[in-house]
């Protein structure tokens, strides 16, 4: 599984102490659907039931968007 989400930041979030969480840890999201980027949500839990050789979108790159399938974006070269 795999999913489209969109960026609109041009740069790096630093991140410090203030961003761990109880455990002393800090968790970045890799699933795109936070809306606490660069820090994970717990929004992944809703690629949970995603499907191997699948690519989603979802609306607003939202967790509680409508998933839909996607075909994968294919970029010929110039
Ligand atoms: S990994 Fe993206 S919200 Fe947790």
């Amino acid at each position: 599984m795999t999913r489209e989400v969109t960026h609109e930041k041009r740069g790096p979030a630093k991140l410090d102490e203030s961003d761990m969480g109880d455990d002393d840890m800090i968790y970045v999201c890799q699933c795109g659907l936070s809306d606490s980027k660069p820090l994970c949500d717990g929004s992944h839990n809703a690629t949970a039931d995603e499907e191997e050789g699948v690519t989603y979108k979802y609306a607003n790159d939202d967790s509680d968007g409508e998933r839909r399938e996607i075909n994968e974006l294919v970029y010929e070269d110039e």
